[in-house]
């Protein structure tokens, strides 16, 4: 395994190209098995989660070749109706196969996902969408069973689950429903980027999906689809975490191939925070820390167009050195706070009052120190706090954060920073200051520092 060693408290200074969504091609590469001839998918990134995703694709029969950035999905062979745990967890957008099988074979077998590190990930709503278009549904030794008889019905139906709406589920029943009898209408729908893209794309295979970017959409179904030509588009939470990292080491970034729409509310919280954001062009944004004090944050997170849950982490880290106490509550994964005691070791001082919440007081700095990845944003705001802070840090477990960042020490060097890849050892940078008696830093009785056993 490998491991991130950080020499921090370098400003990032420069551009950087943002890559295709990693969450927007998921289920763009599972909607090219609704068709029947195939379909060029244009800048999508490569990554762990990508790969996987092509396995998948290559499980159930579709041929699918990469050509650079570019996906060429030939869906002819596609007739295998199940997806095995080992696939499914290794990557819960494998749960995104079920409306595609359903849709063109009639029925799938898929192993339930379980939780994660950011908290239970039930698929409640998937089952209630392929329900309300007439699948029967059934489950045995941790699988569910679906099936439809003769081709699924349009009906309507709410997405609305404990937590909000779900962008899974939406996308699944909404690929399902493009082949599906009749009219489709999906209440309490989400309203992400990801969906309104995915809708789009249907509707260039043909499909007639009406109402992308409100929370009902319309469905009409057709008896088939062909496949289309599709460029992805940016990944938002790549934009926001190299927003971040250029703010949280003082530095001047350009993020380039992004859009306004899909960024609006993280960057008006960094506006609140006290960033100056500059659009070069209508593609082109630049980033910098805005003359005078920097305000502490009480974030919400919300289902888009509200904060979104992936940038949260990554925005602990400019509040964790913003004077200050701000404070962040994460509605969709209340237990998504993970990267909170590593960058607690790191000097931060944070502290969780209650489940869903942390009250962050803003420190002068961090300092490097070992600390490990546990998810893929947790890992990431942990790269962005090594970038940051004073010394040397190593992140652990990088596998995680490689699900979702392409090129990522190549566009940190691009930037300025000092990231190289080692293989994972037990040398500590933190060991030398402590055997050499280095100064020490009092602890805030309150933090939150790690208690969790290695597993
Ligand atoms: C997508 O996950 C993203 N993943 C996640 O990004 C993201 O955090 C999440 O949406 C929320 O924005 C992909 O797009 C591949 P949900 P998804 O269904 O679709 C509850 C990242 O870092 N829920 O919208 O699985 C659920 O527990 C990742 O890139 C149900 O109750 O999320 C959560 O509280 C991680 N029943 C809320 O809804 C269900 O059937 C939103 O989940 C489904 C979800």
């Amino acid at each position: 395994m490998d491991m991130f060693q950080i020499e921090g408290a370098k400003p990032l200074n420069g551009s950087v190209r943002v890559s295709g969504s990693k969450n927007t091609s998921l289920p763009l590469l599972m909607a090219a098995l609704l068709a029947e001839s195939p379909s060029v998918l244009e800048d999508v990134p490569d990554l762990r989660d990508i790969r996987e995703m092509v396995r998948l694709m290559s499980h159930l029969g579709a041929t699918v070749v990469r050509e650079g950035t570019r996906l060429i999905i030939d869906p002819a062979g596609f007739n295998v109706d199940y997806v095995p745990y080992d696939i499914m967890r290794k990557m819960r957008a494998s749960f995104y196969a079920m409306g595609p099988m359903l849709a063109r074979l009639g029925h799938a077998r898929v192993s339930l996902p379980g939780g994660c590190a950011i908290g239970d990930r039930p698929v409640d709503l998937h089952l209630r969408g392929f329900k309300g278009l007439g699948a029967q549904l059934g489950r045995s030794s941790g699988y569910v069973h679906a099936r439809s008889v003769g081709r699924l019905k349009g009906s309507r139906f709410s997405l609305m689950g404990s937590n909000g709406t779900s962008v899974g589920a939406t996308c699944n029943v909404m690929m399902a429903a493009t082949l599906a009898e009749g009219v489709t209408i999906i209440d309490d729908a989400a309203r992400e980027p990801e969906i309104t893209e995915l809708g789009n794309m249907l509707n260039a295979m043909g499909a007639r999906v009406e109402g992308m970017g409100t929370s009902t959409l319309r469905i009409e179904g057709v008896e088939r689809l062909h496949g289309c030509n599709w460029k992805v588009s940016f990944d938002r939470i790549e934009a926001a975490t190299w927003a971040i990292a250029g703010l949280a080491t003082h530095g001047d970034v350009t993020l380039e191939n992004v859009g306004f729409k899909d960024m609006a509310s993280t960057l008006r919280a960094l506006e609140q925070w006290g960033a100056e954001l500059t659009w070069v062009n209508e593609s082109t944004l630049r980033v910098r820390r805005g003359k005078g004090m920097k305000r502490a944050l009480s974030v919400v997170t919300e289902p888009f167009p509200g904060f979104p849950t992936d940038a949260q982490p990554q925005l602990t880290v400019l509040l964790a050195l913003t004077p200050g106490e701000s404070s962040i509550r994460d509605t969709i994964y209340p237990e998504r706070f993970m990267q909170v005691p590593e960058l607690n070791r790191l000097g931060a001082r944070i502290k969780s009052p209650e489940k869903g919440r942390i009250e962050i007081h803003g420190v002068p700095v961090l300092e490097g120190a070992a600390v490990m990845a546990s998810d893929l944003r947790a890992g990431a705001a942990l790269v962005v706090a090594a970038l940051a802070a004073h010394g040397t840090s190593q992140v652990r477990r990088i596998y995680h954060i490689e699900r979702g960042y392409e090129r990522i020490e190549e566009k940190i060097m691009g930037l300025g920073g000092s990231i190289v890849r080692l293989p994972e050892t037990d040398a500590d940078p933190g060991l030398d200051s402590v055997l050499f008696g280095e100064e020490t830093t009092p602890l805030a009785s309150e933090t939150m520092v790690p208690t969790r056993a290695v597993s």
